[in-house]
C-alpha cells in the first residue's frame, strides 16, 4: 500500500466523519429538543376545581331559581356537613352550635339557650334565604369573628339545597320564593345574552319610527 492509497482511505474515513458530524449539527438544528417548561407529566384529572370554576360562573342563575331547582336529596346529603355541630331536629340540643330548627326567617344569634359570639350577636337581622345562601358561602366574611369555624359551601346549587333542607326543618315552612323569569339564551351564555333580543327590537322599530 503506498502513501497516495493511505491519503485515500483516511480521505475516506475522514470525510465520512465530517458528513456524520455536519449530518448530526443539521439535524440537531431540525429536531432540537427543548426541556419541558414544566417538569414531570402533566395529569389531566377533573377535580374540584372545575366545580369552584363551575360554581363561580353559577350566580348569573338567580337564588330563588336555584332553590326551586334544588334537588331535596342533595340538601339532606350536603346538610351532612353540619350534623357534627348543629341538630336540624324539633327541640334538639344545642351542640358546638345552636339548633336549627325554625331558623328560616328567624332572628340571626336568638336560639334559646345557646351562647353565640359577640360578632353573630351584633349581626341582627332575620335569616333569609339570601342571608344564610351569603353566610353559607363564607361564614366568617359574612361574620367576622363568628364561632362557626365551617369553611363554606362553594357551589351555588349546593348551597340552595341545603337551605331547601333547612327550610323543611320547621313547624310552618317558609315557602320558597317564587322564581325568576330569565330567557333561555341568559341561562346558557352570560356574554351573547343581550344580543339576540335587543336586535330583532331595533329591526322591528326602525319602520315605525321612520
Ligand atoms: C364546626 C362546627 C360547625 C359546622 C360544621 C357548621 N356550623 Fe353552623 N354554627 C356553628 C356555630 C358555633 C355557630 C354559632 C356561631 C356564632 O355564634 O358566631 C353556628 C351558627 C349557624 C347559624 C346561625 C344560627 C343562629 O341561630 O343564628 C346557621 C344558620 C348555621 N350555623 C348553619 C350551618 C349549616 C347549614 C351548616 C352546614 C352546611 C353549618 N352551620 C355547619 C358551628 C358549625
Amino acid at each position: 500500500m503506498d502513501s497516495f492509497e493511505l491519503n485515500k482511505i483516511m480521505g475516506a474515513v475522514l470525510g465520512t466523519c465530517l458528513f456524520v458530524l455536519s449530518l448530526s449539527i443539521v439535524t440537531g438544528g431540525i429536531f432540537a429538543s427543548h426541556p419541558p417548561l414544566k417538569a414531570g407529566y402533566e395529569i389531566a384529572v377533573k377535580d374540584e376545581k372545575a366545580g369552584t370554576q363551575q360554581a363561580a360562573a353559577e350566580p348569573q342563575v338567580p337564588l330563588e331559581n336555584l332553590l326551586n331547582e334544588a334537588n331535596p336529596e342533595k340538601g339532606a346529603s350536603v346538610a351532612r356537613q353540619c350534623v357534627a355541630c348543629h341538630d336540624f331536629a324539633k327541640g334538639g340540643a344545642n351542640k358546638v352550635g345552636p339548633g336549627l330548627y325554625n331558623v328560616l326567617n328567624s332572628d340571626v344569634g336568638t336560639h334559646a339557650g345557646f351562647n353565640y359570639s359577640n360578632a353573630m350577636k351584633n349581626k341582627k337581622g332575620k335569616w333569609t334565604f339570601e342571608e344564610l345562601d351569603k353566610f353559607l358561602e363564607n361564614p366568617s366574611k359574612v361574620v367576622p369573628g363568628t364561632s362557626m369555624t365551617f369553611l363554606g359551601i362553594r357551589r351555588a346549587t349546593d348551597r340552595a339545597a341545603v337551605i331547601v333542607y333547612l327550610s323543611k326543618q320547621a313547624d310552618n315552612p317558609v315557602p320558597l320564593p317564587k322564581p325568576v323569569a330569565v330567557s333561555a339564551p341568559e341561562k346558557k351564555d352570560g356574554e351573547q345574552k343581550a344580543a339576540p333580543p335587543t336586535a330583532p327590537a331595533e329591526k322591528k322599530d326602525a319602520p315605525a319610527k321612520q
